[in-house]
């Protein structure tokens, strides 16, 4: 189908550079075209430029979008979610506004062993159907991709049940998706006293038939106090890259835990959370080719402290950033409210913001070259707001839905 969306009040993110990050004084550049238009074809942005300099003529497209007094922007790219589970784990929320942290939840066998005994119990047509609702959703939110992770069957079956769930969903979904492999995400029960044992299971077991059946495209830990350590994550994100799967992890969310630095030396491509973020922490990323990815609706709906956002941008370090949609820490994808929790909790200009979730999360999850810019080739993934003053009204607006016209890869969602 092709389109032609004309009288646009501003196109965002209209970036000619594909796949590029941006660090630092880069991240408060934000691209923009007035008046303008774009066309789409074959699922790609065929064309676009200034009403003044003229457009296409408009008998030769199938649909004409006319998008006056409103802004187009390349979709969000939520690149940290784990939207396949089972249930929900609302009981928990009481028992943390009751005074529990979510540690103690965990020591106790809830939070991510909670989910992961649902998810064994449940089939894999209802995981499916389930992931598919929230994909549903989140794409009426403006997100045109999306990386999901395992990690909530920590069983050689439940992971591989999980990953298939997600190459299912990658089948049926017009989301470009991407899979993690997150089989090192909590310690089974039954394994706390022999934990070399889940690791091995890890590494001889899962990671060979993942590989086999190209089942992920990236391995996860979730490196910090509780969970595991530096020394096991090295050796399990070491086994993934013999199997050709870049590292994309979990780090430094309850502790100085060295994720961040174990997931450099094993050329992550990005390092997620980052609450306790300090000086030796920056240094090393500056040094990298890792993308620090800030998650700021788990710090708010756990109450932590929030990553140091302005500390690392003013330091020259680049930011993406996503929802980590998951049923104990941050049951939402909405990317609009994690703009606002950017802007107004880490200090993050609206330009640097909408840059994070959009180039920068494209990044973060190896889609920067055909998403994350509004550039002539791409993918025609983009979402046209209702009529607004300015794009700084989106992380303003919290809680609104400003979106009012969804289109992936060419297709009108909406
Ligand atoms: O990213 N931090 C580790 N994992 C998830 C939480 C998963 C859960 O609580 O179910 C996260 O926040
Ligand atoms: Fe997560």
């Amino acid at each position: 189908m092709k389109i032609l969306i004309e009288n646009i009040k501003t196109i965002v993110g209209a970036n000619p550079t594909p796949g590029k990050k941006l660090s630092g004084k880069e991240m408060s550049v934000l691209p923009c075209l007035d008046n303008a238009w774009i066309s789409i074809a074959d699922g790609l942005i065929s064309g676009m430029g200034t009403m003044k300099e003229g457009m296409p003529e408009k008998a030769k497209f199938d649909k004409v979008i006319n998008a006056e007094g409103r802004f187009v922007f390349p979709s969000w790219c939520d690149s940290h979610t784990h939207i396949v589970y089972a249930g929900s784990r609302e009981g928990e929320f009481v028992n943390r506004i009751r005074g529990l942290s979510y540690e103690e939840i965990a020591r106790r066998g809830g939070g991510i062993l909670n989910s992961a005994e649902r998810l064994n119990k449940t089939s894999e047509d209802e995981l499916f159907d389930s992931a598919m609702r929230r994909l549903n959703e989140i794409t009426k939110y403006g997100t045109g991709s999306v990386e999901i992770k395992s990690g909530y069957g920590l069983s050689v079956e439940g992971e591989l049940k999980m990953l298939r769930v997600i190459k299912k969903l990658k089948q049926h979904s017009p989301l470009t998706i991407k899979a993690n492999f997150l089989g090192a995400h909590a310690m089974p029960t039954i394994y706390k006293q022999s934990r070399q044992e889940y690791i091995d299971l890890i590494i001889n077991e899962m990671l060979p038939i993942i590989a086999k059946e190209k089942l992920a495209d990236y391995c996860d830990v979730f490196c910090d106090r509780g969970f595991y350590t530096v020394e096991e994550t090295d050796a399990i994100l070491q086994a993934g890259l013999k199997h050709g799967l870049q590292p994309k992890i979990h780090a430094n969310e309850l502790d100085y835990s060295g994720g961040i630095q174990v997931g450099v030396k094993n050329n992550a491509l990005s390092v997620d959370h980052l609450e306790f973020t300090g000086d030796a922490e920056i240094e090393c990323l500056l040094k990298s080719d890792t993308m620090p990815t800030l998650l700021p609706s788990t710090a708010f709906f756990l109450g932590l402290h929030y990553p140091p956002a302005r500390k690392m941008i003013d330091a020259g370090l680049p930011i993406a950033l996503a929802t980590d949609y998951n049923p104990g820490s941050s049951p939402s994808g909405r990317m609009a409210f994690i703009l606002s929790l950017a802007c107004v909790k880490m200090k993050m200009l609206p330009e640097e913001a909408i840059n994070a979730a959009t180039v920068n999360s494209a990044y973060a999850m190896g889609v920067g070259n055909t998403h994350g810019t509004i550039t002539i080739g791409k993918k025609a993934s983009i979402f046209i707001t209702q009529p607004i003053p300015s794009y700084s009204f989106i992380p303003y607006s919290f809680g609104s839905d400003l979106i009012e016209t969804v289109i992936v890869e060419g297709k009108l969602m909406s």
